[in-house]
């Protein structure tokens, strides 16, 4: 995926952490995903749906992008502007109860979103599966530790994330959490070579947030995090 094509997009307003459409980039480039023009894509915590647009875009599918602190509407609005209004419907669900009919979805991507709702056992067979297709395909990108410091998060993160530090888990440990079901093919994890990237495009912008994250990189984020790609095939 060239993500140039998207520059004009990626902005101190649409991003929410480490760019989004980096990370986005290299789960496609290692799973790319083969969809027809009527399959159905969750882009699940889609915050602004920057990458709602850029799958829609990449994939030529459906998107439902559903976020949770975003309204519908503004996404609505955004989707509307970026010409892309007829393929991506926005959704403000909780991931905890979604609504959605039953075996809908040939993919799940969800960038930077899913450590906030789903770091507990059995989390993806009763929250998320109900909701894929047979053969369907799942790519997770999320900011964790790296596997060195696996279990630390708390005494080594929470200068930076105080009670959202437990949040941050290892490869070893999601490919745990995700754990096995008679519907699931198999489960990848590994640390992402996107960091840097990511992390620097964001650090680089003058959003708010941004500027807090800038004060941690070189003392906490750099040396004790990564950024953990999953990907789950279902039979
Ligand atoms: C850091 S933002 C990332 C947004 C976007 N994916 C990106 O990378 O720019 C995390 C997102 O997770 C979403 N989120 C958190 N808890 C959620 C939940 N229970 N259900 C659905 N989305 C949730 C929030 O609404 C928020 O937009």
């Amino acid at each position: 995926m060239d993500i140039s094509s998207y520059k004009n997009y990626i902005s101190k307003e649409t991003m929410m952490g480490p760019n989004c459409v980096r990370v986005l980039a290299e789960l496609f480039d290692k799973h790319p995903l083969q969809c027809a023009a009527d399959d159905r894509i969750l882009d699940l915590g889609c915050g602004t749906g920057l990458t709602s647009l850029v799958i829609a875009k990449e994939t030529g599918a459906r998107i439902c992008a559903n976020d949770l602190w975003v309204s519908a509407e503004e996404n609505g609005k955004r989707f509307a502007q970026w010409g892309v209004g007829e393929q991506v419907m926005p959704v403000c669900e909780d991931a905890n109860q979604f609504h959605f009919e039953k075996k809908q979805f040939h993919a799940l991507i969800s960038i930077d979103s899913y450590h906030y709702f789903a770091g507990h056992e059995g989390f993806f067979q009763e929250k998320i599966l109900p909701f894929m297709k047979d053969r369907g395909e799942v790519l997770i990108g999320i900011p964790g530790l790296k596997e060195e410091y696996a279990s630390r998060a708390k005494e080594l993160l929470s200068d930076w994330l105080g009670d959202d530090a437990y949040m941050f888990k290892s490869r070893i440990c999601w490919k745990e959490l995700i754990g096995s079901h008679e519907r699931i093919e198999s489960v990848e994890t590994w640390e992402m070579d996107c960091f840097r990237e990511a992390w620097s495009e964001w650090l680089a912008s003058d959003n708010e947030f941004a500027c807090n994250d800038r004060q941690y990189f070189e003392t906490i984020i750099r040396p004790y995090t990564c950024f953990v790609g999953i990907y789950i095939k279902l039979k």
